[in-house]
């Protein structure tokens, strides 16, 4: 069986719950408690996100800090980001998602990074102007799901390049090349801009608090692929005079074939892009999603379905929002009352929805991208 290697620059082996146990382990995070989950529901007025109950964001860096210095009045902010190196796909909304969630309940700010250097320098044939047109449809993309512009600042590396430039060399300066290589497995043959692009990536988890002159927790959703990152920042923030990031830490949304592998830009048929259209959706589900179904109609309707498998019905019970209709969902999939191909098509039905609203959303927000762009302005001197 093929290892299993996760870091930011490449994915391989089977995804299941043994490996991300391991992973937990390896990478040294920690499980989110049922207490944990207690006292965000209790501030999100009893309704947690379905990301956290069933456990798609499953671990974390010292989140107790964050809700600790919260229900003591005291706020943060959000960062997350996208490498924008192609279309986007329905799992690299999972952060997104919960991140706006994460935004609205908690009412902070929040800094999403577009790493257009990382795709310049690493693992991309793509010229730079390839790039920045992928980045502006990323973005425009990101900001479909509805972010408050008032309290989303979009950072783009190369435009907002002075800024992250200057903390990035302080980062550099306290992290060895002996870190980078064993975090990020960079060898002598890589380029040298894989060994500083990390600097990049750490400085938004402290950038509000070196511009504004106050020290601000800062807690960072994303998928577990991207922790190596955020291991180095919480190494070298302290040094600088800053908390540690805190983070919070999801599962990866499996490829339409199943769980070995991660939903991948690069595989065309893992994964259910944000521009397919209805018909593609409907095909590739209907051709390509992991069933939780039984091989016969007979067996189907006399034992019934494994719903929590299944891609189909996964995929469904993130988009809808009515946890009524999803419970009754699974109970007839898993009772035989409905069968593999109509819960494919259910699914196709509620992600074609999604991507429609999303699109409309998208025409209206691109007369308002100027109101996302970061401005270091709006931070200095305590204003936040
Ligand atoms: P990128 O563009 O590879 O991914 C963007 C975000 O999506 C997550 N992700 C997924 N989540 C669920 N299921 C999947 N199949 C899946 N694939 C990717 C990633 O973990 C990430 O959260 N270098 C980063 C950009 C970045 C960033 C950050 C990400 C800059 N600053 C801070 C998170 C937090 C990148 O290339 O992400």
């Amino acid at each position: 069986m093929e290892e299993l290697k996760v870091t930011p620059w490449e994915v391989s082996g089977e995804l299941n719950e043994a490996s991300y146990s391991k992973l937990v382990k390896k990478f040294g995070v920690e499980l989110i408690t049922s207490k944990l989950l207690e006292r965000i529901e209790k501030i999100a007025k009893g309704k947690l996100h379905p990301f956290l109950s069933k456990k798609i964001f499953f671990a974390h860096r010292d989140l107790n800090l964050i809700l600790d210095d919260y229900e003591n009045g005291k706020s943060f902010y959000l960062y997350t980001g996208r490498g924008p190196s192609g279309k986007m796909h329905i799992g690299h909304l999972l952060p997104f998602t919960f991140t706006k969630w994460l935004q609205d309940t908690f009412d902070v700010h929040l800094l999403i990074q577009i790493t257009d250097d990382e795709k310049y320098l690493i693992k991309s044939t793509r010229t730079k102007k390839e790039i920045e047109h992928v980045a502006e449809e990323n973005i425009l993309d990101i900001l479909s799901l509805g972010f408050d512009p008032k309290k989303t600042h979009i950072i783009k590396d190369y435009d907002n390049a002075k800024e992250l430039y200057y903390y990035a060399t302080d980062v550099a300066k306290h992290t060895t090349m002996s870190t980078i290589k064993a975090v990020f497995g960079v060898t002598d043959s890589d380029n040298i801009g894989k060994v500083f692009f990390p600097s990049m990536q750490i400085v938004p988890s402290f950038l509000l608090s070196a511009i504004s002159g106050k020290n601000l927790r800062c807690l960072i959703p994303y998928a577990i692929d991207q922790d190596p990152y955020f291991r180095i920042s919480r190494d070298v923030l302290p040094k600088l005079g800053y908390y540690k990031p805190s983070s919070i830490i999801s599962k990866f949304l499996p490829a339409l074939q199943g769980n070995s592998g991660k939903m991948s830009s690069s595989v065309e048929e893992s994964a259910i892009f944000l521009d397919d259209s209805e018909q593609t959706v409907k095909k590739k589900l209907m051709k390509y999603a992991f069933s939780g179904g039984r091989d016969t109609l007979e067996e189907q309707r006399k034992y019934g379905a494994n719903p929590d498998i299944d891609f189909s019905f996964n995929v469904y019970s993130f988009i809808e929002n009515d946890e009524r209709k999803v419970q009754s969902v699974y109970d007839d999939y898993k009772s035989g009352k409905l069968l593999s191909g109509e819960m494919k098509a259910l699914a196709a039905d509620s992600i074609n929805l999604f991507l429609n609203q999303l699109r409309q959303n998208r025409e209206k927000v691109k007369n308002h991208l100027s109101e996302y762009m970061f401005n270091p302005n709006d931070f200095v001197g305590h204003r936040m």
